[in-house]
């Protein structure tokens, strides 16, 4: 069997034990709390994994684009959510397609977006589920009041081929109060008008964990709480042990005392930092921080008592997972040093 000292770098990680503990961890939370879980894909980009949610107690899976939901489709996921507009013809085919395939749920937040719903989808039997996004302060997509949240319900209800869903929201980070007096508000008036509302979806690794029975959120949407990283450590969402993905990376050199470079640039662990000063750290080593980058150099600062040298072979923890699952078109899962398997990322770059 291979061992992690046989790939060569840079690679992807995927530690099984820990993603492992960060599902049940997390299933056990949502079952705590009387809350439905459906976690996002767009972490893994992998059927294994979204199976193994699904056997966990997931009621399904989300995923971002339509190109994510055909692979998971293909691979026998039956039950997706898009919380996503869907716009254009093109699109607008595909999801019928899938519509047929597997049980869908997807948003809208404008009438553009209700229009090519309504004029695609005209199968009464067979309706298909809209949920109303709602901005309840993150500031990207969604209704911008209780109010234009109950007229588009309105429209969504009366057309033929179309049944209202819910509501749905990804709210800000650390901002999970204000977005449940938000959609509160929301179903109070949707209930005034004689709508009911059974499903208000929410989403977001680090505010899961302040969710409570008296939320009146039904389904929570995790992604990144299956592997972590930097980002949900500073969050406090975990430590860097329960880390699951790490980028497998060699020194290739070392030009001053304090400063060594890998061989893993923005190609391999992305620009996206959310906000940390740096880009990642290395496991094992404290201080030693990727504080810069460029396309294939991962320039690392070392401080304290860290040493490095040229042909070491070290684990970074990235500052975002998700981004750093999509630049890589494989990930080996690890027990220990052991490698179990090495899989394709069968969702990567399916960016339409
Ligand atoms: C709509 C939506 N739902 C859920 C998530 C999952 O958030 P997290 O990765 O913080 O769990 C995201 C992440 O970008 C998202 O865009």
């Amino acid at each position: 069997m291979l061992s992690v000292d046989d790939l060569d770098t840079p690679a992807i990680l995927i530690d099984v034990d820990r993603a492992e503990a960060n599902i049940a961890r997390a299933q056990a939370h949502a079952d705590r709390h009387g809350l439905k879980l459906r976690p996002h894909i767009k972490t893994h980009k992998l059927p294994y994994w979204a199976k193994k949610q699904i056997a966990a107690g997931a009621v399904g899976i989300t995923c971002q684009k339509i190109g994510e939901a055909e692979v998971m489709a293909d691979a026998g996921l039956t039950d997706i959510f898009l919380p996503y507009n869907i716009v254009g013809r093109a699109k607008l085919e595909r999801l019928k397609a899938l519509h047929g395939r597997v049980t869908l749920s997807v948003t809208a937040d404008s009438m553009e977006t209700f229009n090519g719903l309504a004029a695609t989808f005209n199968d009464p039997g067979q309706p298909l589920q809209v949920l109303v996004e709602c901005d309840t302060g993150m500031g990207r997509c969604g209704v911008q009041s209780a109010s234009e949240a109950v007229a588009l319900a309105r429209r969504i209800d009366k057309a033929k081929g179309l049944a209202f869903g819910g509501l749905m929201t990804y709210p800000a980070a650390g901002r999970a109060a204000e977005a449940e007096t938000w959609l509160a508000d929301a179903r109070n008036a949707l209930a005034a008008s004689g709508l009911a509302c059974r499903r208000i979806s929410s989403g977001g690794t680090p505010d899961m964990w302040r969710s409570s029975e008296a939320s009146v959120v039904t389904e929570y949407r995790p992604g990144t709480y299956i592997y972590l990283d930097r980002y949900q450590v500073a969050k406090g969402v975990g430590s860097l042990d329960d880390c699951a993905l790490t980028v497998l990376s060699t020194v290739v050199s070392h030009p001053t005392p304090t400063r060594a470079i890998l061989d893993a640039g923005s190609k391999a662990l992305s620009s996206d930092t959310l906000g940390l000063p740096d880009f990642g750290e290395l496991l094992g080593i404290a201080g030693a921080t990727v504080t810069s980058l460029s396309e294939e150099h991962g320039n690392v600062t070392l401080s304290g008592d860290a040493r490095l040298h040229i042909g070491e072979r070290v684990r970074i923890v990235p500052d975002h997972c998700c981004v750093v699952t999509n630049l890589f078109d494989e990930v080996h899962l690890i027990t220990g040093e052991r490698v179990l398997e090495t899989l394709p990322v069968a969702a990567r770059g399916r960016m339409g």
